[in-house]
């Protein structure tokens, strides 16, 4: 076993949105099978598919009622099939969503478990009987809004489901529960896939008793209270791991909400043969408010860099990191955390440079290679996210207005990551209309548009993808943390046996005094967005610029 996946550069592809090849409106298999030239010139390593499987779709397919099945919507077994081979021909693995803390209600499974106390499935989910008022077993709030529970007059008890009511939560302490996930991964991994994004990972375990949460908490995820990181969760990882994944050369992601740098290492100590990274949540919380994601908050840089510099630090030896600005469930990167206005494409790139250079793998979400920024729509009809409707009601239930609403729907909303990625004209994904409306800005913004312009972010990303091909400090390389009083330059350095690189990165759009270290003084630039030259001493940093030095150790 090696583990390619700490070179490797992921690119994550929403299925729905990525490219039409029927033109139903819906992206496809096909669709992703047409693009991979496009792939295989950025150069990344692995795609990463969000669920592809048969689903009602409530939560875009994060409700799975068939594991075994594809979407017809997405194509067929066959498809998936012919997008492996060739993609394992162009030497692209490709790695799953798991989703296992929850299924579909419409999953046989469920619809068996709710017939009944006393069938095969009757324990696969989580029952309990109503309080004696007749109320919910407990306080849980569930993410997407409500309770955590819904009643079933059948049983005459509730399911606890942490997401939408659609979505029961499966419970792990059944043994039998636990065999069935692993078969099916067992069957996707001989299938020829490399390794699996595990959905909610850190929730699968529940504390026993269920208890209720302390009041104080957000009642929407309350329920982290008795469900992340729960008392049996390592333990049934490394049951999965001896069971499934150590007899397979395979990525596993674990997306671990609420989760510590500390218990991340727990995740990801290779010692403790669990998963290989997990996806971490502190940078993401950097601007939440009143209104938790959905406030109008901007991130400070020196919060960003304590809590990058906080995971680098905590899994230096002990583990390993997962990167990413953006993905299916965040707006995107260059309007949270760069300028989408003036200084689009140089804060675009100054970020993914931020990113690239540091210890782990970078996760490239469809379109970031083209600086993608929020999607104004015009109107809150456009959006189709269950969180994003649900929270539409609950803001204008708070009084906000519609104006209000519409600015943090532009800032927050997950449907910024979900709309079409724009192919040729901006507008190629497909000849039907789309099942999301299309970003006002893909006319400027768009595939056709970032290839023929060799200043466009996509470039830039090729370019830094292949540096970590060619400098192994990119992977292994200790990182330091330096001029942390800084308030607008964010500043690095990456040192192993061979090689130095000291990377700067300025989040003013302003220009700003930088002072060189002596040690990189005239060193080879390996990639700046500015066309920096080697320089010395003190220097002024234009708008977002980011600029890489390198110095072999001789
Ligand atoms: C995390 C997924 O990324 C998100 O899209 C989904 O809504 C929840 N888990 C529930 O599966």
């Amino acid at each position: 076993m090696s583990d390619w996946w700490k070179k490797s550069v992921v690119y994550q592809i929403y299925p729905q949105s990525f490219n039409d090849s029927n033109n139903d409106g819906i992206g496809d298999i096909q669709g992703i099978i047409e693009k991979l030239p496009y792939l295989e010139e950025l150069g990344v390593d692995v795609l990463w598919l969000n669920p592809i499987y048969v689903s009602p779709l409530v939560d875009n397919g994060y409700d799975i009622a068939d594991y075994y099945k594809i979407n017809p919507d997405y194509g067929t077994l066959d498809d998936f099939k012919e997008l492996l081979e060739k993609a394992h021909e162009k030497k692209i693995r490709i790695i799953m969503d798991l989703v296992v803390n929850h299924t579909s209600d419409q999953n046989q499974w469920f619809l068996e478990s709710k017939k009944g106390k006393d069938n095969k499935y009757s324990d696969f989910y989580i029952w309990r009987n109503p309080k004696a008022d007749g109320s919910e077993p407990n306080n849980w709030g569930s993410t997407f809004g409500g309770s955590a529970w819904t009643y079933v007059p059948e049983r005459k008890q509730y399911y606890l489901h942490l997401f939408a009511k659609e979505q029961p939560d499966l419970n792990w302490e059944n043994e039998q529960v636990r065999q069935t996930v692993y078969e099916m991964m067992r069957y996707w991994l001989d299938l020829g896939i490399d390794g699996f994004r595990m959905d909610v990972i850190s929730l699968i375990s529940k504390r026993p008793g269920l208890p209720d949460a302390p009041k104080d908490l957000p009642y929407s995820k309350n329920y982290y209270f008795g469900a992340s990181n729960g008392p049996r969760v390592h333990e049934f990882l490394q049951e999965m791991n001896q069971e499934v994944l150590s007899k397979y050369d395979c990525l596993t992601v674990g997306e671990t909400a609420n989760t510590t740098s500390d218990q991340a290492v727990l995740y990801t100590d290779p010692d403790r043969h669990e998963l290989s990274m997990v996806f971490q949540f502190d940078h993401m919380h950097l601007d939440y408010g009143e209104h938790g994601k959905f406030s109008n908050v901007r991130f400070k840089m020196s919060d960003l860099r304590n809590v990058m510099t906080e995971w680098e630090d905590k899994l230096e030896n002990h583990g390993w990191n997962s990167l990413y600005w953006s993905n299916h469930d965040q707006p995107r990167g260059t309007t949270r955390f760069g300028d989408d206005g003036m200084y689009r494409v140089e804060s675009a790139k100054m970020l993914g440079t931020l990113l690239h250079m540091m210890k782990g793998t970078p996760y490239v979400f469809e379109g970031e290679e083209l600086g993608m920024k929020d999607v104004p729509f015009k109107s809150l009809t456009d959006y189709r996210d269950i969180e994003s409707l649900n929270m539409i009601k609950e803001l204008e239930s708070d009084g906000l207005s519609q104006e209000e609403i519409r600015k943090i729907m532009y800032l927050r909303s997950r449907d910024n990551a979900r709309t079409p990625m724009p192919w040729d004209d901006g507008y190629g994904f497909s000849e039907a209309e789309p099942w999301i409306a299309y970003s006002s800005d893909n006319e400027n913004i768009n595939v056709n548009q970032a290839l023929n312009d060799p200043e466009s972010v996509f470039w830039y990303y090729k370019k830094l993808i292949q540096l970590r091909k060619t400098h192994d400090v990119i992977i292994d390389g200790k990182y330091e943390v330096l001029n942390q009083d800084d308030s607008c330059v964010y500043n690095y350095k990456r040192q192993n046996n061979d090689e130095q690189l000291l990377v700067i990165c300025s989040f003013s759009p302003e220009p700003v005094r930088f002072t060189i270290p002596d040690e990189f003084f005239d060193q080879e630039i390996l990639i700046s967005n500015y066309h920096r030259k080697p320089c010395h001493g003190t220097i002024i940093l234009k708008p977002y610029e980011a600029i890489v030095i390198s110095k072999k150790n001789s």
